[in-house]
């Protein structure tokens, strides 16, 4: 990837081509003589200042429901009117492409990055944003068979070489364990706003496996929003009464001993067995259903997160606003016509005017989060 010694390196100018894409995707690659590992470097925290918050969906286990928790609360999210991306890093079976009703379709590389595909429904203003291998795969059959070196890379292709634009929420679906994908990524996203979400099924070996996952969490800093419970219970098609499969083993005090709190329940339920199948997130698709509405306390929690970055970003960018005003030339011009008297008084209430104002919208933004 990087083939110039250390000396070499020190003498490439630091400049970087601006292209949105990492240099393993570029026609120049052979030829251009910049300093490569700084452009992916640049890439990436280009990439990471737009994105708002960082949700990496993990659980120890496979099939647990970790990709049929990311489509819907990417969905549920999106319907809450912010701006949301998907990124598929499950690397050996990458499957986004399905819940969104994608596969099979391919994508472009240009100037500004690797297109992400959307998914649109009527609910809901900002199309989400997909990112998926499975784009850049000849035939959605092929297995994928990546070495150690390439997964690296392909996290940060993930995160900096698709064209993300700017997104309130990106929510990462991971591969199944803690292994390298989680290590790379917790590396790469160290000082962004990233949290987590623990899922797991009521069953004491499935609770075993999520524990290890929250104690990973715990030891690298990464804050958990919550665990949520998949498969928790059956409805009843017939006579919508629930009933459970698997006994509960003690998963609400297991987790609580780890400080995560079990934020929601799951049902196991055939509209979200067929969710893949389908191609449309339940949360869109029949958001009456008891499965649906299951995953409403997740998405309240993690829009809370993106209510106070969104609000303390506005309440900053309106303070910086007001004071340049306060602080314009034209109207300490205009002010300084006056006898003294009237100038700082008259200086005095249009600075409590705009502090007013600026209260009055931070108070508006956060009762109503993104809308
Ligand atoms: N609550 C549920 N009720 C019914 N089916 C479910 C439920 N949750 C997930 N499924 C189904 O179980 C299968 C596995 O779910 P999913 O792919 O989301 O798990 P995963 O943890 O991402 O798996 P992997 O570890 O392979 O990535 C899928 O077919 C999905 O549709
Ligand atoms: S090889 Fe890399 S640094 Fe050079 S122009 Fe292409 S993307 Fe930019
Ligand atoms: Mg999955």
């Amino acid at each position: 990837m990087d083939f110039l010694t250390p000396e070499e390196k020190a003498s490439v100018p630091k400049v970087d081509c601006g292209l949105g894409h990492a240099c393993q995707f570029c026609p120049k690659e052979t030829e251009c003589k910049l300093d490569k590992s700084y452009h992916n470097k640049v890439l990436i925290e280009d990439r990471l200042q737009e994105i708002g918050q960082i949700i990496v969906v993990l659980a120890n286990k496979g099939g647990v429901g970790k990709s049929t928790v990311t489509a819907n609360l990417a969905a549920g999210l999106a319907k809450g009117g912010f701006r949301v991306g998907v990124a598929d890093a499950d690397i050996h079976g990458p499957n986004q492409s399905r819940f969104f009703g994608l596969a099979g379709e391919r994508i472009r590389t240009s100037k500004a990055g690797l297109d992400t595909l959307e998914f649109s429904d009527e609910g809901i203003r900002h199309p989400v944003k997909i990112g998926s291998l499975a784009f850049m795969v000849e035939d959605h059959t092929t297995p994928i068979v990546w070495r150690d070196a390439y997964k690296h890379d392909f996290i940060h292709h993930l995160i900096g070489s698709f064209n993300w634009g700017p997104l309130d929420f990106l929510v990462v679906d991971m591969p199944p364990g803690t292994g390298n994908e989680l290590i790379t990524l917790c590396d790469m996203l160290e000082g962004s706003n990233v949290s987590s979400v623990l899922v797991t099924t009521p069953q004491a070996v499935a609770q075993m496996d999520s524990l290890k996952a929250g104690r990973f969490c715990n030891e690298r800093g990464l804050p958990v929003i919550g665990a949520l419970e998949n498969m928790a219970g059956v409805v009843c098609p017939h006579c919508s009464g629930a009933f459970h499969l698997f006994p509960d083993a003690g998963l609400g005090e297991a987790l609580s001993e780890l400080g995560i709190e079990r934020i929601a329940k799951v049902p196991l339920a055939p509209e979200l067995a067929m969710g893949s199948d389908n191609g449309e997130p339940v949360i869109t698709a029949q958001p009456d259903s008891a499965a649906a509405q299951s995953f409403a306390p997740l998405v309240e929690a993690v829009a809370a997160l993106g209510r106070k970055d969104f609000g303390a970003s506005v309440a900053e960018a309106m303070g910086t606003v007001f004071q340049e005003n306060i602080d314009a030339e034209a109207l300490h011009d205009a002010l300084s016509a006056l006898p003294q008297g009237e100038r700082e008084g008259l200086g005095d209430e249009i600075a409590s005017m705009l502090n007013q104002e600026a209260g009055r919208l931070r108070g508006a933004v956060s009762e109503n989060g993104a809308d």
